[in-house]
């Protein structure tokens, strides 16, 4: 197995407990006024997305948006977790939307019961979204009504870790018990990895878990949370540190291709071939590549090798933007066609767009790190896009053929559209005094979680 945690529960002692310092509602002092008018439209769209939610789909987890009913394909199906809700919390504190905030708050309050739900739910989305979204909005507000949600929630995965170390993927609440066999059961290798950053912050804040990641392999596809590790122990975890680096010169090695067009992309690997086809998912590592560049230290020539190669991908990703016409780029797309058709989709791509915050992230993040005005030109294109080509009666939709955007809408309003595509959109036109990166760490659904006040790791309690 790729990665090991060890769960020992009710431990106490190791940890140095952070406090949590409650931010202020709306972060009023973080304006850039610069930009006020275009944070203004992010959020204006985001009242947008939350109206239709709160009038047509309320306490169930997503919207359609273009019926005005819930959506019960989402991946919680028809259950009512209100995952839209729980998903924006953050946001809409952020975001300063108090009376959203407050209704959103009052429905977890009385209606929200995770155990009564006799359903199998992907492992990942319960613990980057649900608890992950609880996780989060405890660092904001300090408030014990999250961290007891948060804790509940964490507690709900840990069948996963049953009857084997090796974590199952799917999991029922009320049964708790474990299940393998989802549609992404071929990610099982990975799945720990992304909840790393859960388990232990909430190690951290309940005093009653202790999850202690244990150093994952240097997988390529595991860059982004070794990235998160390393950051969120404040840059002492050396081991998280030192993965981050192999997985990245794997990920050089065999997922990076250049077109012969000039466009560097991170290419899919099938039966140990590179492909030349790159997914949308994939286009958040250009941030988390520039972000991560400092893992190299005063290495210099590595520091400028990684920050380019974030830079070359944000700009590859762009380009299957601009590629459509319409300013929204597809699933998945594909190089060395031709030059001018290099980054587009073509047979065997989903020509879809789902929403997705990728790009944007990206953008935000190369914002942050270089200060070069056009990725807010770039993310600022792609508000107009969605406000052009997304937004439909009841909120906003994916598209099925971003080639046709006019009369292919799926009319689905993920939860995710909320809580990262809308507040990456509003960060990248906010100062950068709001969720500073060297304080907070995004987890993989845009829920901010707070860099350790004294980092805990001790070698010995790394080893195999
Ligand atoms: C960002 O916020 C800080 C502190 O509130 C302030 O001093 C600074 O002028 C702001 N910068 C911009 C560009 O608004
Ligand atoms: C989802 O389920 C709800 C309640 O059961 C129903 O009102 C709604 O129409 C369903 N949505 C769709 C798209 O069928
Ligand atoms: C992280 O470490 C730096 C010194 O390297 C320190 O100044 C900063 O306060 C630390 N951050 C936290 C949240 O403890």
């Amino acid at each position: 197995m790729l990665l090991q945690l060890i769960l020992l529960l009710n431990y106490c002692g190791l940890y140095v407990f952070a406090e949590s310092e409650p931010l202020q509602f709306g972060l009023g002092d973080h304006i850039d006024w610069g930009v006020k008018d275009k944070r203004d439209k992010v959020k204006e769209m985001m009242y947008f997305a939350w109206k239709g939610y709160a009038q047509h789909a309320w306490g169930f987890n997503e919207l359609r948006s273009d019926l005005g009913v819930p959506n019960n394909n989402s991946v919680f199906g028809n259950n009512h977790i209100g995952l839209t809700i729980i998903d924006s919390l953050d946001t809409l504190y952020i975001m300063g939307m108090r009376e959203e905030f407050l209704k959103g708050k009052t429905w977890v309050s009385d209606h929200y019961d995770l155990a009564q739900n006799d359903a199998f739910f992907p492992a990942y989305e319960l613990g980057t979204r649900i608890a992950g979204g609880f996780l989060s909005m405890y660092a904001l507000t300090g408030e014990d009504f999250f961290r007891t949600k948060a804790e509940l929630a964490v507690q709900s995965l840990l069948p996963i870790f049953q009857p084997s170390d090796i974590p199952l993927d799917r999991v029922n609440p009320k049964q708790r018990i474990g299940a393998s066999g989802s549609p992404l059961s071929d990610l099982k290798d990975l799945y720990i990895g992304p909840l790393q950053l859960e388990l232990s912050y909430a190690s951290e804040i309940t005093e009653k878990l202790d999850f202690r990641p244990i150093e994952g392999p240097g997988n390529e596809y595991l860059f982004k949370f070794n990235l998160k590790a390393w950051l969120r122990s404040n840059k002492t975890n050396e081991n998280a540190r030192k993965m981050y680096v192999k997985s990245v010169d794997k990920m050089r090695k065999v997922m990076l291709g250049l077109s012969f067009g000039g466009l560097t992309y991170l290419g899919r690997v099938s039966n140990k071939r590179l492909q030349r086809r790159m997914m949308h998912s994939y286009c958040n590592a250009g941030g988390l590549l520039a972000l991560g560049s400092v893992s190299h230290g005063n290495e210099n020539h590595l520091v400028a090798r990684d920050l380019q190669l974030g830079k070359d991908l944000a700009k590859t990703c762009r380009k299957r933007y601009q590629r459509t016409w319409y300013g929204i780029g597809p699933e998945s797309f594909q190089f060395d066609s031709t030059p001018t058709e290099d980054a587009k989709a073509r047979t065997g791509d989903s020509t879809a767009y789902r929403l997705r915050p990728e790009v944007v992230e990206t953008y935000f993040y190369l914002w942050r790190l270089t200060k070069d005005q056009k990725y807010r030109d770039w993310g600022w294109r792609v508000v107009q896009s969605l406000n052009e080509k997304c937004r439909i009666k009841y909120g906003f939709s994916g598209l099925e053929n971003v080639y046709e955007p006019d009369n292919n809408k799926d009319g689905q309003q993920g939860s995710h559209f909320l809580s990262e595509t809308l507040k990456y959109l509003y960060l990248l036109f906010s100062n950068d005094t709001l969720l500073p990166l060297d304080k907070w760490v995004f987890n993989e659904a845009g829920h901010p979680f707070p860099v350790m006040k004294k980092a805990p790791w001790r070698h010995d309690h790394f080893s195999t």
